[in-house]
């Protein structure tokens, strides 16, 4: 197979754990017989210095013609957030992208290694129990791209964000949720607040329309606050976890403490011609930039998903996610997620250990 990727490794630590996810690539490209040629381009603060754009035109044209975008992290320090380079830097990069491509779907996968219990804030014996979580969040509506403006009425300042959805949209992400669902435990937690909000209300009656459609799949309506005690409670109870835009973004966050840290956690962002953009979930993280100590496996697993979704390569995919965990059971960790009493390693250390967990 001869696929063209788009590698847009931005801002902070996006450059040193990207490097390391095309290490990986190759290493796969090398053993399975593909070919991926990779087309760098400028996005985030990284773009804003050399073009004065966060997302510029030249960017778009390369993710255009490539077959899918590997995306690393955008943004800088929150003391120089007020800085002409980051102000609005995550926004116009990110929503900008998501907007251009019409991205409606990301999945977030979010599980516990038994290799790493000891890292883990969960108790062991919570983690031993199986967790094995996919957040199927909505990222095309809610309140990211309703109308936000700020106005000032007898002196006060006002601030006003709409949240909107339609049924179309959200019948095209539960479509999605149920449907993976059918090939995990066929369990879908759908997550509102429709004590409250009428999208909620909306998103509530249009999720349990699309379920007739799946009678083999269980669907429970959750609501957010809920949600968010009860995943970690009990997080072996879920299995699709179906949000709409903002609540996804926060609860999906909340399942990083599975895996034991942030920079774990992969995602794919998709639209309906199934084309994706693959990228961590974590930021840019500038305090530990250029310092070799962040965590690479995020970007690995998340090359490691652009290869499932985007280009159908399953062998592949499972075998990167092998390696990974054959990592772990050696030993090797860099220090974000760190056993105790274990040694960490650095990010080109890490991404080493799995290239060569991956026999050719
Ligand atoms: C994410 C991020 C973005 C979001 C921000 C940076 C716009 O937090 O991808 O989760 O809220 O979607
Ligand atoms: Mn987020």
């Amino acid at each position: 197979m001869n696929k063209k990727i788009a590698v847009l490794s931005g801002d902070g630590v996006g450059p040193e754990i990207m490097a390391e996810a095309i290490k990986v690539l190759n290493r796969i490209g090398e053993k399975f017989g593909h070919k991926f040629n990779f087309s760098e381009a400028l996005i985030g603060g990284a773009a804003w210095d050399k073009t004065g754009n966060h997302f510029p035109d030249e960017t778009k044209k390369i993710c255009e013609n490539s077959d899918a975008i590997l995306f690393g992290s955008v943004g800088g320090p929150v003391t120089s957030a007020q800085d002409k380079k980051w102000l609005n830097c995550e926004v116009n990069s990110i929503l900008g992208i998501r907007k251009h491509f019409n991205f409606n779907i990301n999945l977030r996968p979010a599980k516990a290694y038994k290799q790493l219990k000891n890292s883990a804030f969960l108790r062991a014996d919570i983690i031993e129990k199986g967790i094995d979580i996919l957040c199927v969040r909505e990222l095309s509506q809610d309140i990211y791209f309703g109308e936000h403006k700020t106005e000032e009425k007898n002196g006060i300042k006002i601030a006003t964000d709409i949240m909107t959805y339609d049924e179309k949209c959200i019948e095209a992400v539960a479509h999605t949720a149920f449907q993976a669902a059918q090939k995990r435990k066929k369990k879908v937690h759908s997550v509102d607040k429709a004590n409250v909000l009428d999208c909620s209300k909306l998103w509530r009656e249009t999720v349990t329309k699309v379920s007739k459609k799946y009678p083999d799949c269980e669907l429970v309506h959750i609501l957010v606050d809920n949600c968010a005690m009860q995943v970690i409670r009990r997080p072996y109870d879920f299995d699709v976890l179906l949000m709409p835009n903002m609540f996804g973004d926060i609860i999906s966050d909340e399942t990083s403490i599975f895996a034991g840290s942030l920079g774990m956690l992969p995602s794919a962002s998709l639209n309906s011609k199934g084309f994706g953009l693959y990228e961590p979930s974590a930021g840019s993280a500038p305090d530990i930039a250029g310092k070799g100590i962040a965590n690479p496996i995020g970007q690995i697993l998340s090359a490691a998903m652009m290869l499932k979704y985007s280009f159908g390569l399953n062998e592949e995919h499972d075998e990167i996610a092998r390696a990974i965990e054959k990592s772990f059971e050696q030993g090797f960790m860099t220090a974000d997620a760190v056993q105790e009493g274990a040694k960490s390693i650095s990010t080109s250390q890490m991404g080493d250990k799995i290239v060569n967990n991956i026999k050719i």
